[in-house]
């Protein structure tokens, strides 16, 4: 989604806000641009394309100007184009926006009649003209700017320069993330904490419907009414590195192998007494007396994280036997829900950002639901209206395809099915502990499949040609093949699709001719025979199989063209260990067919629109 710079002090703005942007392409851009005040002056540069061609433009023109706001786009209304691109203008108003301004189309014929008018096919470009309109009606920015924010519906983060005001950057925020960072003699306002990170560890987290500004030592924040907010600093903690590629040719490679340390991060603090018992202090206040006052969970995410979801309903079924019900976020929320104060909402999103999550959760509010969210970004929109987050700790993602995010999301679901398990007394001692053994193996186990490997190599030249692939699994890995079908289609553009194994025959298995390659996951579990025979119905039907087995499987080699193996571990940790290997071979073959793995075509890192 589009993402958003400013800065506005001591340093030349144009260094700053390309290092900006560039930080900001992971959520997806096709065009981007910046404005500048040089010598008093608004100089406005946009590019439909990469950030290259504008800091091309930017080297030649040495602006020394010190104020200035930068965007990178990515298109919802109107195409991509150097006209649609930010920053919009009207006389003295010069405007960044990410998020959606719903009336936009009302707002626009209003405009034209009063003789503003729209050059631009984007519902952003109102935002410049409305201000301008209250200036030009004799009132003071500070009153026009939230005067305008008044009359818009929908979400928007901001960043506005006024020509006549040269020192001053306007920012304000309603339901699409925006961060203001502070200097020393300068301050900085972003989409996320990465853009800025480089500059200053000082965090100010904006709310919805606040605006404010930003001068080079001034931070001054309101609400609509203009009543002056006061909100503490934050210190971020994560390092530098953590935003960085480390050496790695690509952030989701990195990030793959970050995975045992996400894994650990994640576990870390909440293995008590001595890896006796899970502790997750943050839903005690949910389960007073340590009793579970509720009917049934439901489990609501979108992408990846919706697959992360999916697993969650296998763990918290088996381990606490209350029904859990899961669901993409686009959908629970057009639909009717029964959901009272008896329903634990669970939501899970890596950024806290996602926009049909985040309305989920206000949904649930209204309904009287208890709302858990498993999030990465800490003080995203989510965890800051939940009831209780378990964090992921798995640092920042950069990568648009979520790996080492998805990883952790599964941990979390995990201890909280084992919470669960405990308070419901359907697990005993021996379970819980041995699970904790268990969990607690996972990072050396994901390092040993980690262990730089020729066999995907090999995989990525065999089929990356191939015009389509099928993943399939059964139980709690059915979703991991999901998961891979995703992972495969979004960075390589091949088409793929995943099945729970048994519903083969109810379709897919047409699909099946001599060459087509099949992923499957088949662990050393209860399906086992089961899989093995879906396994021999595509092979003789002349499938080439790429399997995913047990270490140690004697059967599957004799089999499959290609085995991955996998170390042991129970039943409800394999789709943590089973995760890696999809990864790494949506990430191969991505890489083999040179697709733009980091920032696939069309796709965003963080979805704040519908
Ligand atoms: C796929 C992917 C997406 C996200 C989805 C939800 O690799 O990353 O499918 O999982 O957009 O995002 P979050 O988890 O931030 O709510």
């Amino acid at each position: 989604m589009c993402g958003i710079i400013g800065c506005v002090g001591g340093q030349e703005a144009s260094e700053i806000l390309i290092e900006g942007l560039r930080r900001l392409e992971y959520r997806g851009y096709d065009s981007a641009g910046v404005a500048i005040i040089d010598n008093g002056i608004v100089q406005i540069q946009k590019v439909k394309g990469k950030i290259a061609d504008l800091q091309k433009i930017l080297n030649k023109l040495r602006l020394k100007g010190t104020i200035g706001i930068g965007h990178t786009r990515w298109a919802t209304h109107g195409r991509p184009s150097e006209l649609n691109a930010h920053p919009h203008h009207s006389k003295d108003i010069t405007v960044v926006h990410n998020g959606i301004i719903e009336n936009y189309r009302v707002l626009v014929p209003i405009l034209k009649k009063k003789g503003y008018v729209c050059k631009s096919e984007t519902d952003s470009e109102i935002i410049c003209h409305l201000i301008q309109m209250y200036l030009d009606q004799g009132l003071k920015m500070e009153k026009a700017f939230p005067k305008a924010l008044c009359q818009v519906r929908g979400s928007y983060a901001l960043a506005v320069l006024y020509e006549k005001e040269p020192h001053r950057i306007y920012v304000a925020k309603n339901a699409s993330p925006l961060v203001v960072g502070k200097g020393q003699g300068e301050n900085f306002v972003a989409s996320d904490i990465p853009a800025i990170l480089n500059q200053t560890r000082t965090i100010l987290i904006l709310e919805d419907q606040e605006w404010g500004f930003l001068e080079k030592d001034n931070i001054r924040i309101f609400n609509l009414k203009g009543q002056p907010i006061r909100r503490s600093l934050k210190t971020i903690q994560w390092s530098l590195a953590t935003t960085e590629k480390d050496g790695f040719r690509h952030f989701m490679l990195k990030e793959i192998y970050e995975q045992p340390m996400a894994v650990q991060n994640t576990l870390s603090g909440r293995l008590g007494n001595g890896h006796q018992r899970i502790d997750l202090p943050e839903l005690e206040p949910l389960f007073p007396r340590k009793k579970n006052p509720f009917e049934r969970i439901y489990i609501v995410a979108c992408g990846t994280s919706y697959h992360a979801g999916m697993v969650g309903k296998y763990m918290m079924e088996s381990m606490a036997r209350i029904p859990v019900i899961v669901d993409l976020a686009s959908e629970f929320r057009y639909r009717q829900p029964v959901l009272d104060s008896r329903c634990l909402m669970v939501v899970i999103s890596q950024s806290g950002e996602t926009a049909d999550t985040l309305a989920v959760v206000q949904m649930a509010r209204q309904k009287k639901a208890k709302i858990v969210s498993i999030c990465n970004v800490m003080d995203s929109s989510i965890p800051r209206i939940s009831e209780a987050t378990l964090y992921t700790h798995a640092g920042p993602e950069i990568g648009v395809a979520s790996t080492k995010a998805f990883t952790a999301q599964l941990v979390v679901l995990s201890l909280f099915s084992l919470f669960l398990g405990d308070l419901t007394k359907n697990l005993n001692r021996k379970d819980v502990i041995s699970a904790i053994e268990s969990l607690s193996k996972i990072p050396s186990q994901m390092k040993k499949i980690l262990r730089p490997d020729a066999v995907y190599q090999r995989i990525a030249r065999k089929y990356a040609h191939c015009p389509s692939l099928l993943y399939f699994a059964r139980g709690i890995n059915a979703p991991i093949a999901l998961e891979g079908a995703l992972k495969l289609k979004e960075i390589s553009y091949i088409h793929a699709e995943g099945y729970a194994a048994g519903e083969l025959k109810h379709g897919p298995i047409a699909l099946i001719d001599e060459g087509v390659p099949v992923v499957v996951l088949i662990p050393q579990d209860e399906h086992y025979d089961k899989t093995y025979s879906n396994i021999e119905e595509v092979q003789t039907r002349g499938a080439d199989l790429i399997a995913l087995a047990t270490q140690g499987d004697k059967l599957i080699p004799k089999i499959a063209k290609e085995t991955i193996f996998i170390p042991k571990t129970q039943w409800f940790l394999s789709p943590l260990l089973f995760s890696i290997p999809i990864q790494l071979m949506a990430y191969y073959m991505a890489d083999y067919k040179g697709t733009d793995v980091d920032q696939p075509r069309n796709l965003a890192k963080s979805v704040t629109v519908e």
